[in-house]
């Protein structure tokens, strides 16, 4: 290969941005030659950083003929997919971040890549720096993956951490949480699920060699989850976590979601705290593994970025058809086990009345439903006559839980169904 630098094109001079920039700056092979960002007159503390490549007008990276790969780091679906499209069109490779434009566009931007010749590699766009996109492509390519559980969101952990072991309610944990610069001020993208969701979307889309769709995920965000939840879970041995979790049936149907979740406190992802992200993977030869790491930040993201950059970079001019094994190129469509259908363990909380016979009809009602129940606690009575009752069930289906809810809802014995969250099976 001649022994030329290869011209990188950067849309979005972020945290993430920043520190690929500041990151391939130690790279001899690799030149940034123009930069794409909102403000141009924000200021940056990034040393070296020659500001006349520097353009509000992201166009200018993607249509820059000296440009050989384009690095989008804005997020979102627009304007970023039809920057990276167009910069496919005039012949560039694409490493990108976008979990979101992943998720809801995969199928047709990989398809696009496909028809020009080009790889969109994008390792940091699920759990930031914990490399998982590359090993599963490549040295666990022998594997029939057919089970992920992961946190792959750190703002939720954070919060969900913070409750834990200061015993705090959600809106107090999240308020403290955004006055650190830990949640954006609207935290929604976070907090109800849908950041993990994309990513989970992506991840088992490629662990399980089958399209999943988005809409096919089931999500619930962490917001109803509360310190009373957290107490009682830890008293039964496990810890609340929001979990991103992907199966494949005997059939080959696919069981993707993200929710609150009980972990035994004997799993690994119940010690996984604050902003980690940890993905655990089940596959045949393999058995299981989990990798923890960094999900966010400035380097730890530029981590994966860099890796991706410099795996194009090291095939540039060696060959016509880059990366194969990098390649996204399956084309069937996962079936989806509908949600109803799923089997769960769970945790209810109950707010019941202290009335002679109420633990016998919570029992009858879970019977009615099919529910077998693995424990059942009440501590005390509180002084307004009530008591709070805690049951972890054995597995069901999601549908005869939903039926018994609603049977305690109208239940003369409970004031009210408090909480019903997962629990790992
Ligand atoms: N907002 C994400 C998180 C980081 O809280 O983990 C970027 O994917």
């Amino acid at each position: 290969m001649e022994n030329k630098k290869i011209k990188i094109g950067l849309i979005g001079l972020g945290t993430v941005g920043s520190g690929v920039f500041k990151t391939l700056s130690d790279f001899e092979n690799v030149e940034v030659v123009k930069i794409a960002v909102k403000n141009k007159n924000k200021q940056r503390n990034i040393p070296n950083l020659d500001e006349s490549i520097v353009t509000d007008n992201a166009y200018e990276v993607v249509n820059n003929p000296e440009i050989d790969i384009v690095v989008e780091l804005i997020g979102g679906t627009n304007p970023a997919f039809d920057l990276i499209k167009t910069a496919i069109e005039n012949g560039k490779h694409i490493v990108t971040a976008n979990k979101e434009l992943l998720a809801k566009h995969g199928e047709e931007l990989f398809n696009f890549a496909e028809q020009h010749n080009k790889v969109v590699l994008y390792e940091a766009a699920i759990a930031g720096g914990i490399p998982i996109i590359m090993p599963i492509k490549t040295i666990l390519a022998g594997n029939k993956i057919n089970k992920i559980e992961a946190i792959l969101n750190g703002t939720t952990n954070y919060i969900l951490t913070k409750m834990d072991v200061q015993h705090s309610s959600y809106s107090d944990v999240l308020k403290e949480a955004q006055e650190l610069g830990y949640a954006e001020t609207d935290p929604t993208g976070d907090v109800e699920g849908f950041d993990a969701a994309y990513k989970i979307t992506t991840l088992a889309t490629l662990a399980f060699k089958k399209r999943v769709k988005i809409e096919n995920v089931y999500k619930e965000g962490i917001t109803k989850v509360r310190a009373e939840d957290m107490k009682a879970a830890n008293d039964l041995g496990y810890k609340i976590k929001l979990i991103a979790s992907a199966k494949l049936d005997e059939q080959g149907r696919a069981d993707v979601r993200v929710h609150p979740m009980l972990i035994s406190k004997k799993s690994t992802l119940a010690h996984i705290d604050y902003v980690t992200n940890a993905v655990s993977l089940t596959g045949h030869p393999l058995g299981s593994i989990t990798l923890s790491g960094p999900g966010a930040g400035e380097f730890p993201t530029a981590s994966s970025v860099v890796g991706d950059i410099l795996a194009i970079v090291k095939e540039l001019g060696t060959t016509d058809y880059l990366l194969p094994m990098m390649r996204c190129d399956h084309h069937e469509t996962a079936e989806f086990i509908p949600v109803s259908e799923t089997e769960n363990k769970y945790y209810l909380s109950l707010d019941a009345k202290n009335n002679k016979g109420v633990i016998g009809n919570i029992g009858n009602i879970c019977a009615e439903y099919n529910i077998s129940l693995e424990s059942i606690v009440q501590k005390n009575v509180s002084e307004n006559n009530t008591a709070d009752i805690t049951v972890i069930t054995e597995i069901c289906k999601e549908k005869d839980m939903q039926g018994a809810v609603k049977a305690f809802e109208t239940s003369e014995f409970i004031n009210k169904v408090n909480s019903l969250i997962r629990v790992q099976g």
